[in-house]
C-alpha cells in the first residue's frame, strides 16, 4: 500500500469548466491521455489534484461545481474538495500554454522543429506560470495534516506544461521545513540530445525536472535521451545502466513507466455499449485529437492508396475518423483542420456511389459509450502516429475488441504503443504505398491469425493496465513497499 497522500499537479484537471445559459459553472469532460490515466488515482485515493480549470473566473473564490449525477466519464467521482483550481492572468496563460508549451515543447519534444517557434516572452511567461503552479502546490501541501517518519506527501507533477514547477516547490518544502517527496512524468517523447538542444534554455528545464527525486518516461529510448541530455547540457555524472543523474548532491532516478489504460473498464463499457454501426460494411477506425503528431493526412492517402490498388474494397470497407478539436487557437491547428477538410472532400469526392462513401469523418468529441461500441465494433484499429508519446487509443481498441473473431490492430513505430504491442500490425506511416498494403493485410487476414494476435495483445494490456502503471510509479518513487525496499 501507499503511505501518506498524494497531490498530482498538471495543467489540466480532468474536467473544462463552462458557463451554461444560465450563467452557472458546470463541467465539461476533458479529452487526451493524461486525464484518462491519472484521474483514478486520485478518484479513488485520499490525494488532492492542482490544476488548470480551463476558463478564466472573474471571481477567483467561486465554488467548483461537483459533477452532473448522471456524468459517466471516468473522471465524474472527482469531488469539488480535492481540486485546486490554478488561476493565472489570461495574457499569461496564452503566452505559456498556446505559445511556450504547444508551439514551442509540442512540436520540438515529438521532434518536429521545423514546427516549433522560440520567443523569449513566451519561455518568460512559462516561468511565470509554474511558479504559480508551484504556489498552489505549495498551499495544497501546507494544508495536508502534518506526518511523521516515512509517512510523507507525494507531489507527482505531470507532462510538459510544467517542467519547472518542481524547483519551487522542493524550495518551498524545505524552506518550510515540510518533509515529501516529488516525482514527475512525461507523458510525450522525450527527444533526442540533437533536437533538445535546439531549445535556447534546455539547461533550466533540465535542472528542473531534476528537482525531482524521480523522473518517469513511457519508455527507456526517453530516459536515455534525457540521461544524455543532462550529461552533456549540464555535466552530470550519469549512470546509463541504472539510470541515475547525481544533481545537487543528489541521485534523481530516471524510470522508464509505460502508462496502461483501465482495462476492465473499457471491457465493461464494450459489453453494455449498444450497436451503433451499421454493419454493411467493414469499418477501419481512426480516434485522435486533431494534431499534426497524429499523421492524419497520411492516413488518408494510405486509405486512397488502397482502394486505388485493391479495388475490392470499394463499397464494401470505410474509414471512420474520430478528430478531436484541440488547441484550435494555435495556427499549425488551424491549418491541419482546413488540410484535413479538404482531403476528406476530395476523397470522398472521388470514390463516393450513391450507397457508399469511403470517408465518414467526425470533428468533434464521441462519448465514452459510442467510443467503446466504435472500438469494439470496426474490423481495423488504424493508429499511425507520426510521433506519440504512448498512445492509449491503440489500448482501449484491443481492450473493447470482444467480438469473436477480433478484429485487427495496426500501430506505427514512432508510437510508445508500438514498442510493446508486438503482436500488432507495425506500419510506417511515412511510405504512403507499404500503408496502404498493411491496410489490405489487416483487412484480410485470417481468423485465426486474428484470434493469436489480439489474445496476446489483450492479455498483456490487461496485466500492464493503470493501476499496474500507478503502482510503479509508486515503486519507483519507494513509497510502496515491495522487494526493491528490503533489498536497500
Ligand atoms: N478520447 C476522448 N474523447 C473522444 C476521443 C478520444 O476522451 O472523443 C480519449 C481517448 O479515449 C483516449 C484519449 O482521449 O483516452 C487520447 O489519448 P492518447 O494517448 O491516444 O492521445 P493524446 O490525446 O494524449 O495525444
Ligand atoms: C496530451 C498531453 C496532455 C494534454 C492532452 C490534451 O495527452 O500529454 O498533457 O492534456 O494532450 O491536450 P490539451 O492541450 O487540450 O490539454
Amino acid at each position: 500500500s501507499s503511505s501518506g497522500s498524494m497531490i498530482v499537479v498538471s495543467n489540466r484537471l480532468p474536467f473544462v469548466l463552462q458557463r451554461n445559459a444560465e450563467g452557472k459553472l458546470v463541467r465539461k469532460a476533458s479529452a487526451g491521455g493524461l486525464v484518462t490515466a491519472v484521474a483514478p488515482v486520485v478518484i479513488n485515493g485520499s490525494g488532492l489534484w492542482v490544476g488548470w480549470p480551463g476558463l478564466h473566473l472573474a471571481n477567483p473564490n467561486e465554488p467548483i461545481p461537483e459533477s452532473d449525477p448522471d456524468d459517466i466519464t471516468p473522471t465524474a467521482g472527482l469531488r469539488s474538495e480535492k481540486v485546486v483550481a490554478v488561476q493565472i492572468d489570461p495574457v499569461v496563460f496564452d503566452s505559456y500554454y498556446n505559445g511556450c508549451c504547444n508551439a514551442t515543447f509540442w512540436p520540438l519534444f515529438h521532434s518536429m522543429p521545423d514546427r516549433a517557434t522560440f520567443k523569449r516572452e513566451h519561455w518568460h511567461n512559462y516561468t511565470t506560470a509554474n511558479k504559480e503552479f508551484a504556489n498552489c502546490t505549495m498551499k495544497a501541501l501546507t494544508s495536508l495534516p502534518r506526518r511523521t517518519g516515512n509517512d510523507v506527501p507525494l507531489i507527482w507533477i505531470h507532462d510538459y506544461h510544467l517542467m519547472l514547477a518542481a524547483n519551487w516547490v522542493r524550495q518551498g518544502a524545505e524552506e518550510e521545513g515540510i518533509m515529501c517527496k516529488l516525482g514527475f512524468f512525461l507523458h510525450i517523447p522525450f527527444p533526442p540530445w540533437d533536437i533538445f538542444r535546439l531549445f535556447p534554455w534546455g539547461d533550466e528545464i533540465l535542472q528542473g525536472m531534476l528537482a525531482c527525486d524521480m523522473v518517469g518516461f513511457h519508455i527507456t529510448d526517453y530516459c536515455l535521451n534525457f540521461v544524455d541530455c543532462c550529461q552533456r547540457n549540464l555535466g552530470c555524472r550519469v549512470d546509463r545502466k541504472n539510470l541515475l543523474v547525481e544533481h545537487g548532491g543528489r541521485s534523481v532516478r530516471v524510470r522508464p513507466l509505460p502508462i496502461g489504460i483501465p482495462f476492465e473498464r473499457f471491457v465493461e463499457l464494450s459489453e453494455k455499449a449498444p450497436k451503433v454501426l451499421s454493419t454493411n460494411q467493414k469499418i477501419v477506425l481512426g480516434v485522435d485529437r486533431l494534431d499534426y503528431t497524429k499523421g492524419l493526412v497520411h492516413r488518408l492517402l494510405a486509405f486512397e492508396k488502397l482502394l486505388e490498388n485493391h479495388p475490392q474494397h470499394k463499397e464494401n470497407v470505410s474509414l471512420l475518423q474520430i478528430s478531436v478539436p484541440s488547441r484550435t487557437d494555435v495556427k499549425e491547428y488551424q491549418e491541419l483542420k482546413e488540410e484535413m477538410d479538404q482531403l476528406v472532400g476530395r476523397i470522398n469526392g472521388k470514390f463516393t456511389t450513391p450507397n457508399w462513401s469511403p470517408i465518414r469523418y467526425i470533428y468533434g468529441c464521441v462519448s465514452q459509450d459510442e467510443l467503446a461500441a466504435f472500438y469494439r465494433d470496426s474490423a481495423v484499429g488504424l493508429v499511425t502516429p507520426l510521433r506519440d508519446g504512448m498512445n492509449l487509443v491503440a489500448k482501449e481498441f484491443v481492450a473493447c475488441q470482444i467480438n469473436t473473431p477480433p478484429g485487427v490492430l495496426i500501430v506505427s513505430p514512432f508510437a510508445g504503443a508500438g514498442e510493446t504491442m508486438h503482436e500488432a500490425l507495425i506500419c510506417n506511416p511515412y511510405e504512403i504505398n507499404d500503408a496502404s498494403e498493411v491496410i489490405h493485410r489487416a483487412l484480410t487476414m485470417p481468423e485465426d491469425e486474428r484470434i493469436l494476435r489480439m489474445n496476446y495483445l489483450r492479455r498483456r494490456e490487461k496485466l500492464n493496465d493503470v493501476n499496474y502503471w500507478t503502482k510503479s510509479f509508486l515503486s519507483a518513487m519507494g513509497s510502496l513497499l515491495t522487494q526493491e525496499d528490503h533489498d536497500d
